[in-house]
C-alpha cells in the first residue's frame, strides 16, 4: 500500500494506491469529515464493472448515496454533460459539503472535478481513477475541464481533489488500447524526469499489456504519481513553468485528438506528440537522435504508433496548434527533452524561422516526415 502526499499551501490531500482500495472508498471519505451526501459520476461502461462495490463501500460509512450516469467516451466531454451533473445535484439536494465521486477515467475525473469547482461555487470531489490513464495522470493534480469545438480542454478550472483512490485491480478489466493509452503518460514521466523508470520500461516486456508484471506496475504507479504530486506541489496553478513541463507531447498530440475527432485517443496522441516533440528536439539540437530513437523504441514497445494515419490533414493540425491554450499573439511554449529525464522549454513562435525556435514550418516538417511511406 502507497500513500503520497499532494503538499499544497491549502487543502493538501492524499493519493492512496492499494490493491483493494475500492472496497476502503466508504471509509476513507469518512476519515476525512465530508458531508452527509455523495453522489457517484460515471458512466455505464464502468458503473457496471464497479458501481455496486463502490455504492456498497460508501453506503456502509453510512453516507446518503446518488448516483449520476453520462454517456462514455470522449465526445460527451462537454458543457452539456455538466449541465446534466448539475440537475442531479440539485435534485439531489446536494450542499456544500456534499461531494462527487468521479469512478472513471480521465473523461469522467475531468467532467466531475470541473461539475464539482463550479456547482454551489465549489464542493467536494474525491477521485477514483479507474483507467492507468487517470491514474498516473489525470486524477491527480486539480486540472478540471471539458472540449469546445474551438479545441481541447478549453474550458476549465483548478480544482483539487480530496483525495484520489487507486485500485489497480479495476485494470483488469480495461481494454488493451486504453491500457497503452496510459502508458504513453507513464513514459513521458520517464522522459521528462525519471531516467531509472525509462531503464525499467527499456527492460520490460509486455509494457502495452495489462498483465504485465505486478511489481513494474506498482512502480510505474507509484513513481508517476510522486511526479506528478511534486511537480503540483510546487506550481499549482501552472504559474512558474514547472507544470509546463508535464505537457510534454501534449501539444502537438491535442491537436493530432482534434482533427482526428478523438478518433484518436489521448494516450495515443500523446505518444505521437512525444515521437514529433522529440524530432523537433533532434532538429534543433537540443536532443540526440540517439536517445529520441531509444524513446521511440519504448514507444513501440508498448504497442504505440509513431507514424501518423495516412489520411491525416497536417496543415490542420498546425492550425489547431494555433487555438492551443498556451498560444497567444502566435507565440506560445513547447517542452522538448534535452537528455531522458530532463526537459527544455522552447518558444514557439508559429511564423519565425530563427534556428532555436520551434515554428509552423518546423513542425509541418516533422510531421511530414512521420506520414507513412506510400508507394509511387
Ligand atoms: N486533468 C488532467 O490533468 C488530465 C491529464 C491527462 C488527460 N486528461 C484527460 O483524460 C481524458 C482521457 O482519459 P482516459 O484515457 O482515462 O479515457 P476515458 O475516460 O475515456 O476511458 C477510456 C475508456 O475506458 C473505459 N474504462 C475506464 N475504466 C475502465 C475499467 N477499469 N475497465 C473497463 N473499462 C474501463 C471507459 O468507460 C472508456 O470507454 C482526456 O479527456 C484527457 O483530456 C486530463
Amino acid at each position: 500500500m502507497e500513500s503520497i502526499q499532494v503538499a499544497l499551501a491549502e487543502n493538501s490531500y492524499e493519493i492512496s494506491i492499494a490493491p483493494g482500495n475500492l472496497d476502503r472508498l466508504g471509509s476513507k471519505c469518512r476519515e476525512l469529515n465530508l458531508g452527509h451526501k455523495v453522489m457517484v459520476v460515471s458512466n455505464p461502461t464502468v458503473f457496471g464493472l464497479y458501481g455496486d462495490r463502490a455504492i456498497s463501500a460508501l453506503s456502509q460509512a453510512n453516507f446518503e448515496v446518488s448516483y449520476c450516469e453520462l454517456p462514455d467516451g470522449e465526445r460527451y466531454k462537454t458543457l452539456e454533460s455538466i449541465g446534466h451533473i448539475y440537475d442531479q445535484a440539485g435534485d439531489r439536494g446536494l450542499e456544500r459539503s456534499s461531494t462527487l465521486v468521479a469512478l472513471g477515467g480521465g473523461v469522467i475525473g475531468d467532467m466531475t472535478g470541473f461539475a464539482a469547482a463550479t456547482w454551489l461555487r465549489g464542493i467536494n470531489v474525491v477521485q477514483v481513477p479507474t483507467t492507468l490513464l487517470a491514474m498516473v495522470d489525470s486524477s491527480i493534480g486539480g486540472k478540471t475541464g471539458v472540449n469546445h469545438p474551438k479545441g481541447k480542454n478549453l474550458i476549465g478550472a483548478f480544482h483539487q481533489p480530496r483525495l484520489v483512490l487507486t485500485d489497480p485491480q479495476v485494470l483488469a478489466t480495461l481494454p488493451q488500447r486504453e491500457f497503452r493509452a496510459g502508458m504513453a503518460e507513464a513514459i513521458k514521466y520517464a522522459i521528462i524526469g525519471d531516467p531509472q523508470l525509462f531503464e525499467q520500461l527499456e527492460r520490460a516486456a509486455g509494457l502495452g499489456q495489462s498483465q504485465i508484471d505486478a511489481q513494474l506496475l506498482s512502480t510505474i504507479l507509484t513513481r508517476s504519481a510522486r511526479a506528478k504530486a511534486e511537480i503540483v506541489s510546487k506550481d499549482e496553478h501552472e504559474l512558474t513553468g514547472l507544470r509546463a513541463t508535464l505537457n510534454y507531447g501534449h501539444t502537438i498530440g491535442h491537436a493530432i485528438e482534434n482533427v482526428t475527432g478523438y478518433a484518436i485517443n489521448h494516450g495515443e496522441a500523446v505518444a505521437l506528440g512525444m515521437a514529433a516533440a522529440g524530432q523537433i528536439a533532434v532538429k534543433l539540437q537540443l536532443w540526440t537522435s540517439g536517445e529520441a530513437q531509444r524513446q521511440n523504441t519504448v514507444i513501440r514497445k508498448a504497442d504505440l504508433q509513431i507514424e501518423l494515419p495516412p489520411q491525416i490533414d497536417l496543415a490542420q493540425i498546425v492550425k489547431t496548434l494555433q487555438s492551443d491554450k498556451k498560444v497567444q499573439a502566435g507565440k506560445g511554449i513547447f517542452i522538448l527533452p534535452s537528455q531522458i529525464g530532463a526537459t527544455e522549454t522552447i518558444s514557439y513562435e508559429r511564423s519565425n524561422p530563427t534556428e532555436k525556435l520551434v515554428s509552423d514550418a518546423l513542425i509541418e516538417q516533422v510531421l511530414t516526415a512521420m506520414l507513412p511511406i506510400t508507394s509511387p
